[in-house]
């Protein structure tokens, strides 16, 4: 993390800053197939990633690319429809860098949506998951190089990824919105290609209920900044080798898309009870 970071982060987040009345309280990621909850935003402010500077372009199928600032149930939130990835070829300081802008902006806390491959066989493609913790198998980690102290410490705790506060909110909000919810360990992997099946075993053995390549790193820079982290996962597929069929990321996009109305539901529901 150079010093330049750090500036080219400030200055996305004063373009931001004057274009928007009411700064985010929250901030909340959109993972594959799950950008259009950035349209129920009220008094909506939009800004397309291209518009920013120094913001990276995702360039993934069903990632749309733009930042929402407006308000759900009376809060003032950063919708982030689209996100870059480590498989698409950046270093994780910058897959990290839409969370440092949120983090310069105030945001107390950010949701992580992604979509995932269900590992647990008692998961069923289209279920939701509360991420109650991680396995980084990146092999790489978002704070590698110089620590710069205003974003946060060298060594910081991770005992806490996800705030066990929010997670009690989300189960909360899915008990009263009648949304089933299950709860597990989200293992992140490199990507692009999907896992094999025997990857998948080890994936199961070393404790993994998900599989996916988002969301780790953005946990971790979040925690760095002392930003309070819910991860949230919609299970579009079982992973490979748990059901005889191939993996596509069709199937990945037409299950969002399916438990799309549940997924907004949950999130209002949290959002109304931060
Ligand atoms: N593996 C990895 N990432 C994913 C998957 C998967 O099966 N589904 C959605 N993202």
């Amino acid at each position: 993390m150079t010093n330049d970071m750090y500036e080219h982060v400030e200055a996305a987040a004063a373009a931001i800053r004057s274009q928007c009345q009411t700064l985010p309280q929250t901030a909340v990621v959109l993972g594959s197939g799950l950008g259009e909850f950035a349209d129920t935003l009220l008094d909506a402010v939009r800004m397309p990633y291209a518009e920013l500077p120094h913001w990276p372009a995702s360039k993934v199928v069903g990632h749309a690319g733009r930042l929402v600032v407006g308000n759900v149930g009376g809060r003032q939130i950063a919708a982030l429809a689209g996100r870059a990835h480590f498989y698409e070829g950046h270093d994780l300081s910058t897959v990290v860098f839409a969370t440092r802008v949120m983090g310069r902006l105030g945001v107390r806390e950010i949701i992580l949506t992604n979509a995932a491959g269900g590992i647990n066989t008692g998961f069923a493609s289209g279920a939701l998951m509360v991420i109650d913790d991680h396995i980084n198998l990146l092999g790489s980690n978002p704070l590698l190089g110089s620590n710069d102290e205003r974003f946060g410490p060298r060594f910081p705790d991770m005992s806490e990824v996800y705030s066990r506060r929010l997670r009690t909110i989300a189960d909360a909000a899915a008990r009263a919105r009648g949304i089933p919810v299950s709860h597990g360990v989200y293992v992140a992997v490199h990507g692009p290609s999907y896992e094999t099946p025997a990857e998948i075993r080890f994936l199961r053995t070393i404790g993994a209920d998900a599989v996916g390549m988002s969301t780790v790193p953005e946990a971790l820079a979040a925690r760095h900044m002392g930003i309070e982290v819910l991860g949230l996962s919609c299970i579009t597929n079982m992973a490979a080798g748990v059901l005889p069929q191939p993996l596509n990321h069709e199937e990945v996009l037409e299950t969002a898309r399916r438990v799309r109305d549940a997924f907004i539901g949950l999130l209002e529901g949290i959002i109304e009870r931060l």
